[in-house]
């Protein structure tokens, strides 16, 4: 079987005022067709650089990039059309309006005609009573509906993520998932980078967790999920945690979250809580998230 995406030992050097920076170090993998991948890092990990290599828009320094069997750079046109690309970053002509740029886009890419598809995406993506507005009026989550709907102008059989629900609202987040839930159900692979893990749990069968150029998890969601059986204390506090515990907790604000082997390990950390008079609200127990096992590879606990 011929992947969707296929990275082999791809590397990227960027010569840099300061030296040379290697944001990517031999990143091998292949997604099937059909697949719904998450590529997980944080800042600077290396994700939007493997993603303009395989848009074409940047070049490996060493390493091959296909989609749908097309080299991306010898076979750039067929790559290219087999992929939708959110982007990141917003870029637009703010003189256009949303139908403008689909049509234009659809044009780009030589579709004609396209106006039936162009609705659905539009009504698809809350965007049916922005039609006729110009990008510029838009607000910054409309714009972000946009670029979406621009990547899929084409039905492209690969669908790429880069950030699509950074600073989007709850509804449209939703609307969007819906939406691109369905395009891979009929068949379309996505490979969706975020930061927000929750949404990464739920949507992807398979995560790679990229750290400093090279990917150091990659497996399914669950065999991840499954890999820490570790319980998970939360708990909100005003009061500072005792050494013991503070060491090896997350604390977000007022919200404390500490690791637990078992019940008689939740038993001890309730213990040493009370002793040491820390006073807890809220308390849960459950079982550790996306965000712990990401966490912890990142600290290198795993990796
Ligand atoms: N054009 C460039 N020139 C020099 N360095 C670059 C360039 N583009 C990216 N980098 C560097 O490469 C590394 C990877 O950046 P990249 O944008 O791929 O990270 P990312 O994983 O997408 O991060 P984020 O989660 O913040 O979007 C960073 O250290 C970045 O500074
Ligand atoms: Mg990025």
């Amino acid at each position: 079987m011929i992947p969707a995406i296929s990275f082999q030992q791809v590397s990227k050097t960027f010569s840099t005022p300061r030296g040379a920076l290697q944001a990517l170090d031999a990143v091998s993998l292949d997604i099937a067709p059909g697949e719904f991948f998450g590529l997980l890092g944080p800042n600077g990990a290396g994700k939007t650089t493997l993603i303009s290599i395989l848009a074409g828009l940047s070049r490996a320094t060493t390493g091959r990039v296909r989609v749908m069997g097309h080299d991306v750079v010898d076979d750039y046109a067929a790559a290219r059309r087999s992929l939708g690309i959110v982007p990141q970053e917003l870029v637009f002509d703010p003189f256009f309006s949303v139908r403008e740029t689909l049509r234009i886009q659809s044009g780009y890419f030589g579709v004609k005609g396209n106006d039936a598809w162009i609705d659905e995406l539009l009504s698809g993506l809350g965007l049916a009573d922005k039609a006729g507005a110009n990008m510029r009026q838009l607000s910054g989550g409309m714009k972000r509906r946009v670029l979406v709907a621009q990547a899929l102008v084409h039905r492209p059989p690969v669908i790429v993520l880069d950030e699509p629900t950074a600073g989007v609202d709850v509804e449209l987040r939703q609307t969007l998932w819906q939406f691109i839930a369905r395009l891979n159900k009929e068949g379309h692979t996505v490979l969706l980078t975020t930061h927000y893990l929750e949404e990464a749990e739920a949507l992807c069968g398979r995560i790679a967790m990229l750290k400093q150029g090279r990917i150091v998890a990659l497996d399914r969601t669950s065999n991840l999920l499954a890999g820490t059986s570790s319980t998970m204390l939360r708990f909100k506090t005003d009061d500072p945690l005792p050494a013991a515990i503070a060491a090896h907790a997350r604390v977000t604000g007022r919200i404390a979250q500490v690791k637990a082997r078992d019940a008689a390990d939740v038993e001890q950390t309730l213990a040493t809580l009370r002793t040491a008079g820390v006073r807890i609200e809220d308390l849960e127990i459950g079982r550790a998230d996306l965000e712990d096992v990401f966490l912890d590879i990142m600290q290198g606990g795993r990796a």
